[in-house]
């Protein structure tokens, strides 16, 4: 009933009324009686849309309030966050300062990246803060102040044991993906122990064994295993770092096993030199001179002491002999460049038992002798062009003798070979990078295709590459 009344008054209110001067109201009547009405106001007389504008503003603004005071509330809570972690990084840095950490204990390439990320995450900080926050400046200046500090402490390191260790690192995941890959690809068979080959084409990177085992100081020597072709014991490891004076060889330390060598496990040592209790004085004859040592055949072949004469040690029996080597030089007379006391440089291949050497007579020149192992003598010599403290080192593959020189303190270059099969000398280059800078030793092995370098009191292996025997030499 009510309803009704409503639209009775509202009906009588608007169509009987006349439209008045102060409303726009326009009426009618509809086919069923009812009467409509639409009242348009004036627009000044309530803003409207102006309202719903700013309601929408209003809205939009506390969004983006809301929006900042979330984010400074997370800048606030990382930015604790990065304080912490730098004082703790701080703090490591500090305790490396101190020596409290030795160098090779903190892991810089850790460090660095922590550094790293913290710098880029300050600096998306201090850009989204637009230079207006002290904290996050500060921040980024000890972040920028630390890393500068980590790169010095970095290049205080001389001795590059870092350096070293990285490499290491480096090559044992590389020496891991190419075992994986390996087992993808099958490699070409190759026969070890033959000169069914072509030539050297390439050394692979350098592979760091170890650091010697007598230590970081022990920088000259030589290592390898028994190159003798048809050895009885082809994992027979020797590892000869000469004392410090780079001259004498008193100890030689063997292994059995690779494993027993990287774990410095089980080792077999001899001692050269002999004590004389009743004149209390060492007896060196027959230690060794220089680091042109090698394993062959179970006997350790070297230039026996302050000698001109040739010493080999049966590792069976302990006996040493002695035979001398007509007309070499000795005592550090011809050695080779950046290494002394190298007069005489044991070598073995494929065909057998070398020694390269020098005499007066051919002015310092290389010559290659052929070693009769029965009977201990030099069956054939062989004089080549090349003066010996001109190279760095060599080594013979298939009775071709390859000598090395520097490129710089990271590189060596396969540059001179001479070939005794057919009295043909010849040039080449072939780059070997190398981990330190001088050469100490440097042995190839006919058993695996490995050249065994000593580089300053680490063992490092190269593989090297041949031609295969069909392909045009
Ligand atoms: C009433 O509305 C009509 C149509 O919207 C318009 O033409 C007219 O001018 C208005 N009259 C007044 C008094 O506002
Ligand atoms: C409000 O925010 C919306 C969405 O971000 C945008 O489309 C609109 O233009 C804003 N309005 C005003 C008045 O700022
Ligand atoms: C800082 O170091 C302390 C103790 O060494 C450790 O509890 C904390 O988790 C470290 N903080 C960060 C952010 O690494
Ligand atoms: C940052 O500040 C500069 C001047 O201090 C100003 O010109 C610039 O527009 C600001 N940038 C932002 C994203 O606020
Ligand atoms: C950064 O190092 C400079 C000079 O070494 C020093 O003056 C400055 O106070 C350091 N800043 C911070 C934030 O540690
Ligand atoms: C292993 O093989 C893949 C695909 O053939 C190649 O991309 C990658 O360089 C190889 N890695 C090594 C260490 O040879
Ligand atoms: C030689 O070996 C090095 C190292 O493995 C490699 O980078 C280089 O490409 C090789 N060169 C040739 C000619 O095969
Ligand atoms: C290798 O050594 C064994 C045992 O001492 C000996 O019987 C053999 O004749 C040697 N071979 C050569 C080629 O010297
Ligand atoms: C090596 O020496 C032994 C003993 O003197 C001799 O019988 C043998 O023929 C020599 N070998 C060569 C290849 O000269």
């Amino acid at each position: 009933m009510e309803k009704t009344l409503l639209i009775l008054i509202l009906t009588l209110g608007c169509c009987t009324a006349a439209p008045s001067d102060s409303y726009n109201v326009t009426g009618s009547v509809d086919e069923g009686g009812q009467c409509l009405c639409t009242v348009i106001l004036p627009d000044n007389s309530f803003p409207m849309h102006r309202m719903e504008f700013l309601e929408i503003t209003s809205s939009n603004l506390s969004i983006s309030v809301q929006q900042e005071i979330t984010k400074i509330q997370s800048y606030r809570s990382s930015l604790a966050v990065y304080l912490e972690r730098l004082s703790n990084l701080t703090l490591r840095v500090e305790k490396v300062e101190l020596g409290i950490l030795s160098y090779t204990e903190l892991d810089f390439a850790l460090l660095k990246l922590e550094i790293k990320e913290m710098e880029s995450l300050a600096v998306q900080l201090r850009t989204s803060l637009n230079g207006s926050n002290i904290i996050a400046e500060t921040l980024f200046m000890e972040i920028q102040n630390i890393s500068v500090m980590v790169n010095q402490l970095e290049s205080y390191d001389k001795n590059n044991v870092l350096a070293v260790r990285r490499e290491i690192t480096s090559l044992r995941k590389r020496l891991q993906d190419c075992e994986k890959n390996q087992t993808v690809l099958s490699p070409p068979p190759v026969t070890y122990g033959t000169c069914d080959h072509g030539r050297l084409i390439n050394v692979t990177k350098p592979f760091v064994v170890q650091l010697n085992w007598r230590g970081f100081s022990y920088k000259y020597g030589g290592w390898g295993k028994d190159s003798f072709v048809e050895t009885s014991n082809k994992d027979q490891f020797w590892v000869a770092p000469l004392n410090t004076d780079a001259r004498l060889m008193e100890l030689v330390r063997f292994h059995t096993a690779y494993d027993d060598l990287l774990l410095y496990k089980s080792p077999s040592d001899k001692t050269l030199s002999k004590y004389n209790s009743y004149s209390r004085t060492y007896d060196y004859s027959n230690c060794g001179q220089g680091s042109g040592m090698t394993l062959y055949n179970n006997s350790l072949y070297y230039n026996c002491y302050n000698s001109q004469q040739m010493c080999r040690m049966n590792l069976d029996t302990n006996e040493v002999q002695h035979q001398a080597l007509p007309d070499a030089v000795y005592n550090n007379r011809f050695s080779y460049a950046a290494v002394a006391y190298q007069d005489m440089d044991f070598a073995a291949d494929e065909e057998g038992l070398w020694v390269l050497y020098s005499t007066e007579q051919n002015a310092g020149n290389i010559m290659i002798g052929k070693l009769n192992v029965t009977s201990f003598t030099i069956e054939r010599t062989w004089v080549t062009a090349q003066y010996k403290p001109g190279v760095t080192n060599a080594f013979m593959v298939c009775g071709v003798l390859y000598a090395t020189r520097p490129v710089n303190t990271r590189m060596e270059e396969i540059f001179y070979m001479y070939d005794t099969n057919t009295g043909k000398e010849g040039k080449l280059s072939i780059m070997m990078d190398k981990m330190m800078e001088t050469v100490q030793s440097l042995q190839y092995n006919p058993n695996d295709h490995k050249l065994y370098m000593y580089n300053d009191g680490y063992l490092v292996t190269y593989d090297i590459t041949f031609l295969p025997s069909s392909e045009p030499q």
